[in-house]
């Protein structure tokens, strides 16, 4: 699945031009820079599937992926969604008003959507931005799992530190998943593990 053919397929400034819903969708969400394009390249194994950037606010729009096609009859297709990062505090305030309207309207209301992986840096743990994502997820009743992302900018002592604090508030979201994954798109740390719980969630 993850070394087929990855292909651009839509994208949407607005939740009035979403795609139809068809098969499983994915999405990658978490605030401006965290590597939420950088994540869907490791994953598929391509360099510019999804534009990145050094700085925040490169990706504007929800940017729909599509994968090789059903792995069988009974698997669906799967799509992978990048989205504009959150909690960027540069960006004009109506530019910040709109994405943040248009993230939490599409977590909230998309029924094709099976999971929400939501990227936090291993070096910050949860920010503001990031509870108020999580409490619209809980709300929709989404799952929803944490990704630690830059694990290879981190000592192992402060991660576990980091990990404990935001284990502690994550009790807190009744549709969070209680285990984090730990990922560096740099490295490929933790990439085969998040693509198996992807073929697992399509086989479901
Ligand atoms: P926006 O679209 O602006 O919200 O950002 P994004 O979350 O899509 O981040 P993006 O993938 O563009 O990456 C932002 C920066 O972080 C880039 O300079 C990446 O090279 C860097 N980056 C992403 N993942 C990693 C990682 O695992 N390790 C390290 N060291 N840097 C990373
Ligand atoms: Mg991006």
């Amino acid at each position: 699945l993850f070394a087929g053919d990855w292909q651009f397929f839509w994208a949407s400034p607005s939740i009035e031009t979403l795609p139809p819903m068809q098969g499983v969708e994915i999405a990658f969400a978490g605030r401006s820079n965290v590597g939420k394009s950088s994540l869907i390249n490791a994953l598929t194994n391509r360099n510019a599937l999804a534009r990145t950037s050094h700085t925040p606010g490169r990706t504007q729009e929800l940017i729909f992926f599509k994968g090789p096609g059903p792995l069988d009859a009974r698997t669906p297709e799967l799509r992978l969604v990048d989205m504009p990062g959150y909690g960027y505090a540069s960006a004009p305030k109506t530019q910040i008003a709109s994405w943040t309207k248009l993230i939490h309207n599409f977590l909230l209301g998309r029924a094709s959507l099976a999971r929400v992986y939501v990227l936090i840096d291993s070096r910050h743990g949860f920010k503001d931005a990031d509870n108020e994502v999580l409490t619209t997820l809980d709300k929709a009743a989404v799952s929803y799992q944490i990704v630690l992302t830059k694990a290879d900018q981190v000592k192992k002592s402060a991660l576990e530190q980091t990990m404990a604090t935001m284990a502690s508030s994550l009790r807190k979201h009744p549709a969070a998943f209680p285990e984090m994954l730990v990922t560096s798109s740099r490295d490929g740390g933790g990439m085969a593990g998040m693509r198996a719980a992807i073929v697992k969630l399509l086989r479901e």
